[in-house]
């Protein structure tokens, strides 16, 4: 708990020396998009759900909670279906689960998928954003089942030593199990060399 308030600290001290502000992201003003005419383009779905929260992390994430992930899910169909009406001409040329941990959702991840195959014309990969912690061989078989090709897997550090100083609830023996599985295109995110 002590580690995890210092490495916030650290964190904000220089998040504010490099940026001038210790909030983790700058927002623009939102500009006019006329969606109607859109006829191609990316789908971000971001699932902020995560079983620990790494206290490094700038993203909008909260822990899992069952019944909140549950009311999330349903809204996040809901939008499906508004924004598939919005935008009726568009061809979707990629979709990007981003996070948090998108595979913590397990099944809900094909709710979703079913919901974009069922709403929107898909001609591009399915990527999905998850790490050594949360994927297991039943999920790598779930997403190839729903056709998924790519997954960033955000395993941080080679290292067990400085896995272990950041709070990873993972070993290196883990990773290596996970990469066993996975025989679809990796993308390695590692911060920590
Ligand atoms: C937002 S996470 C989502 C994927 C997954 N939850 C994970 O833990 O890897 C995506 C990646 O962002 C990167 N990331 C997180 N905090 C970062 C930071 N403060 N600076 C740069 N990259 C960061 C990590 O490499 C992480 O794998
Ligand atoms: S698991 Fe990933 S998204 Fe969640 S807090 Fe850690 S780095 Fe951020």
């Amino acid at each position: 708990m002590l580690k995890e308030l210092v490495i916030e600290l650290v964190t904000k001290s220089i998040r504010t020396f490099l940026t001038g502000t210790s909030t983790r992201f700058r927002l623009k003003k939102p500009h006019f998009v006329n969606f109607p005419e859109i006829i191609k383009g990316g789908l971000y779905i971001h699932v902020p759900v995560c079983e620990q929260l790494c206290a490094y992390c700038p993203y909008n994430r909260i822990p899992y909670n069952k019944d909140l992930a549950k009311g999330y899910m349903k809204a996040i169909i809901r939008e499906i279906k508004y924004y598939s009406q919005q935008l009726p001409k568009i061809e979707v040329t990629s979709i990007y689960f981003g996070g948090g941990t998108p595979t913590v959702l397990s099944k809900g991840i094909e709710k979703i998928i079913d919901a974009l195959r069922s709403n929107f014309q898909i001609a591009g990969p399915l990527c999905v954003e998850t790490n050594p912690g949360d994927l297991t061989r039943e999920k790598v078989n779930m997403l190839k089942s729903l056709e998924v090709q790519a997954i960033s897997l955000g395993i941080q550090s080679f290292y067990q030593k400085w896995l272990d100083l950041i709070g990873r609830q993972y070993t290196l023996e883990k990773v290596e199990t996970v990469l066993a599985c996975v025989d679809c295109q990796v993308k390695l995110t590692h911060v920590f060399r």
